[in-house]
């Protein structure tokens, strides 16, 4: 059994101000960032990139940084973010062409890696690569933007996957999932199997930060 990790996404933070963001976040009680990185070719949207990351950094951003890359390809970033201070990095296996040597190279850098899959990817991408990886992150949207509703299949699909994972040794893994989770549903999705939790609008779009993540806690906390 995995700590319950609490994820803000930036994506919906204040970019005009994202060091004081990030500071808030934390203050009020987040365990990891989480940084949606877009490319404008694997999902239409574009943000931003390992400049960002280390400003971060350079403004005293020490909790860890989960660098969740929607990139194609992936390769050339996961230096660039292993410089500017990432602690995790997840790419989506459809976006590599050799899933297998990106992995190797996140974890050459003494990162945490991990593969992402979109509603409709199988499990099956995780198979020959469990011993790299430190997280699968299920997306419970389509990526490309925050706001999103919660996809009521994914709740299966997290129990099936940590079975999978169980059933293949691979407790350790953890499960984070990204995509429409809030306080109303963090019980729910925690009671599948998931462990860590990426909530972007739910969190930034409140006024108080702390209110959000003390709601997500007590709902996690049954
Ligand atoms: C979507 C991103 C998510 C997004 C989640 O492509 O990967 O991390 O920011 O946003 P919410 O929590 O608003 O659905
Ligand atoms: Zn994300």
């Amino acid at each position: 059994m995995h700590d319950y990790l609490i994820a803000p996404s930036i994506l919906a933070a204040d970019l005009a101000k994202l060091g004081q963001e990030v500071d808030d976040v934390l203050v009020a009680g987040a365990d990891i960032i989480h940084f949606d990185v877009m490319d404008n070719h694997y999902v239409p949207n574009l943000t931003f990139g390992p400049s960002v990351c280390a400003a971060l950094r350079k403004h005293g951003v020490t909790a860890p940084i989960d660098v969740h890359l929607m990139v194609k390809p992936v390769d050339a970033l996961i230096g660039m973010f292993a410089d500017a201070g990432a602690s995790w990095i997840t790419f989506h296996p459809e976006a590599s062409e050799h899933v297998d040597r990106s992995l190797a190279m996140i974890k050459e850098r003494g990162l945490k890696a991990g593969l992402v899959l979109n509603p409709a990817t199988p499990l099956t991408h995780l198979e020959y690569v469990l011993d790299k990886l430190d997280v699968v992150l299920l997306m419970s949207v389509n990526p490309g933007f925050g706001g999103q509703k919660f996809i009521p299949g994914t709740l299966d699909k997290i129990a099936a996957t940590r079975a999978y994972l169980d059933a293949r040794g691979a407790q350790h893994v953890r499960i984070e999932v990204d995509g429409g989770v809030g306080p109303g549903n963090i019980a729910e999705v925690a009671s599948r199997g998931a462990d860590s939790f990426v909530a972007g609008s739910a969190i930034f779009g409140q006024p108080d930060y702390k209110v959000v993540v003390d709601r997500m806690r007590q709902a996690l906390a049954g």
